[in-house]
């Protein structure tokens, strides 16, 4: 716990920001200090469904991306601490810029983000001036601000099908989902060259040996994942629609093709269930996400206590920004 105060990220902050927290007690019982702090300066936290299980337990508000959006927006806490990556932080910030929102690891970003840079993204956006632009939510201020309308893996087909069909759309920044949703929708979306590191290291071989292992387990899947892939599942959806198949279906065993922080609440919802990770085409735990997985109870701790760091934005992106977000959750 100790060498959280020589950690990069600490030197980092520290740069950025002139600040250094004081020392870590080890004694401390964190969860009763992060309660306690929450508490005293009116401070929530919104948690994504990949972070670490006792994360997840301290969550007043764990969810998919479009649920956390909604719950950023309509948040009245002084402080929105977000438990996720750095994304999901800016959208809440732009959602509700009077909140301050805290991360608790500046550099927990998202592969699939930093996949579709803005200067890049903007020079292909020129090449097609007739065509709207749908941004997946997992993506960069720049690129939301020169969108016309985000998504989510649980609203993408409905987004998708709210412009008419003669209306040409590229679809940025993941070319997987966008993938599935042309197929979904009918539709020859132009779709930007960016994927998540974490879904596209699944392997079909591999999942067809679990399948052969466990054959009365459904496959569930991500729409991030590739599209040979997704072929093998039984039902495809966001990290809640996942969750919520889990409880409504009838049955007893589940491969599950996405980050495995979803387990944690699968299995706390459906104790009698069982949940097989799919296996990465590997022999790491790259079906963790590395980003998502930055963050721990010490620093969520520390961020509370410091209300540091602290994301910062550019007011016109944000503005700039807020417009297809809100886009979205009207449609939604
Ligand atoms: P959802 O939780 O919206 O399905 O998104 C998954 C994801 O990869 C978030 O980074
Ligand atoms: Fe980004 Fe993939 Fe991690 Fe989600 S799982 S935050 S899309 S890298």
């Amino acid at each position: 716990m100790n060498d959280i105060h020589t950690s990069v990220e600490m030197i980092e902050l520290i740069r950025k920001t002139g600040f250094y927290p004081s020392e870590i007690n080890t004694d401390l019982n964190l969860l009763q200090e992060i309660t306690q702090l929450k508490t005293q300066k009116n401070a929530v936290i919104l948690a994504h469904y990949y972070q670490n299980p006792d994360i997840q337990d301290i969550a007043d508000y764990i969810g998919d991306s479009l649920g956390l959006a909604q719950q950023a927006q309509k948040s009245t806490a002084d402080i929105i601490l977000f438990a996720g990556v750095h994304f999901m932080a800016e959208t809440a910030k732009i959602l509700n810029p009077s909140r301050k929102v805290l991360i608790p690891d500046l550099k927990a970003g998202c592969s699939l983000s930093d996949s579709c840079p803005p200067a890049l993204f903007s020079i292909f956006k020129e090449k097609y001036p007739d065509h709207k632009v749908i941004s997946y939510i997992n993506c960069s201020a720049e690129i939301k601000a020169m969108s016309d309308v985000i998504c989510t893996s649980s609203n993408a087909k409905k987004i998708v099908d709210s412009f008419p069909t003669s209306q040409p759309l590229i679809f940025a920044p993941d070319k997987n989902l966008g993938a599935y949703v042309n197929k979904q929708t009918n539709r020859e979306m132009l779709l930007w060259n960016g994927a998540c590191m974490v879904h596209e290291i699944f392997s079909a071989q591999k999942l067809m040996k679990l399948k052969v292992q466990y054959p009365e387990a459904l496959i569930i899947a991500h729409p991030e994942c590739e599209e040979h892939v997704l072929s093998y599942a039984d039902f495809i959806g966001s990290t809640t629609q996942l969750l919520d198949f889990t409880i409504n279906n009838s049955h007893s065993s589940y491969i599950v093709v996405t980050e495995t922080g979803i387990i944690h609440q699968m299995q706390t919802s459906s104790p009698e269930k069982n949940f097989i990770p799919a296996p990465p085409d590997n022999a790491c735990a790259c079906n963790d996400c590395p980003h998502m997985k930055l963050n721990t109870l010490e620093k969520i701790y520390l961020a509370l206590k410091y209300e540091q760091p602290e994301l910062i934005m550019d007011e016109e992106i944000m503005q700039k920004a807020r417009i297809p977000l809100e886009r979205m959750l009207e449609l939604s």
